[in-house]
């Protein structure tokens, strides 16, 4: 059992998260950005790759402070659990998601995380091993799961969103379509790694939803399975 996954994140026009030196930049507005903070408090977990904690530095908080009231109503913690999968602990301990706002903090290390840098993030987050190599994604959604954890949201970036396409972990895609062109080969996309070589491997996707959103347009896309 696992939890429901879902991918949101913001695009230009030719589909690219940031520039080729994968700097953040901004690419939605106001109603985006409000949509989106409604969308994390109404997950148990939030969740990001490394590169982008490392890049960004988000603190992934629930921003509006009705919604945070509301979770807290509910007999929520007024934020989600934060979780940054980052195999070898490279998360830095000042990073913000480790100290801005309340609640449960997760980093998911593999078996390659040096002992001495576990013991540097233990004081300010969980830190929990999944797997030899990278993070076992499906391992430690199975853990969410006994958790408590029925919503996942992954805020990026590209190489882990490509992991959990190619493991079949997504249920929903959502992406907000930004009015600018971006370029550059190497800037991040929505599913960076090594992508599907063969037609029939492709994730397929259905349209559940399209509207302008600010100056561009909001996509909801579920995934098709079979059976
Ligand atoms: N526009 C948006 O909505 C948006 C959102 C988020 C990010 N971004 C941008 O995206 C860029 C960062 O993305 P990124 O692709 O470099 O990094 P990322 O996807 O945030 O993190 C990838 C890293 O996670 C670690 N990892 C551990 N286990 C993994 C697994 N099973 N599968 C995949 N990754 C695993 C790997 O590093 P280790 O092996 O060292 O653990 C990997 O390099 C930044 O430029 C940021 O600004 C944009």
């Amino acid at each position: 059992m696992r939890p429901f996954v879902f991918v949101n994140l913001a695009m230009s026009a030719d589909g690219k998260l940031s520039t080729r030196e994968r700097r953040q930049v901004k690419i939605s507005g106001r109603e985006d950005f409000a949509r989106v903070d409604r969308i994390k408090a109404g997950s148990d977990a939030v969740m990001v790759g490394i590169g982008t904690v490392l890049a960004d530095n988000p603190s992934l908080t629930v921003k509006s402070s009705e919604l945070k009231a509301m979770r807290v109503q509910t007999g929520a913690l007024e934020n989600p659990v934060r979780i940054v999968i980052d195999s070898r602990a490279r998360t830095p301990p000042d990073a913000d998601i480790l100290h801005k706002g309340p609640g449960r903090r997760i980093i998911a290390v593999s078996r390659q995380a040096p002992e001495e840098r576990i013991s540097r993030l233990a004081p300010f987050a969980e830190v929990r091993v999944f797997g030899d190599e990278k993070v076992d994604m499906s391992a430690l959604l199975a853990f969410l799961h006994t958790e408590g954890v029925r919503r996942v949201m992954v805020e990026g970036g590209g190489t882990l969103i490509w992991s959990l396409f190619a493991e079949d972990l997504v249920d929903e895609f959502i992406t907000f379509v930004g009015n600018m062109v971006i370029g550059g080969a190497s800037a991040p996309t929505p599913a960076d790694g090594s992508g599907f070589a063969l037609e029939r491997e492709f994730t397929r996707l259905k349209l559940a939803g399209m509207r302008q959103c600010d100056d561009g347009v909001l996509l909801t896309w579920t995934v098709e399975r079979e059976g």
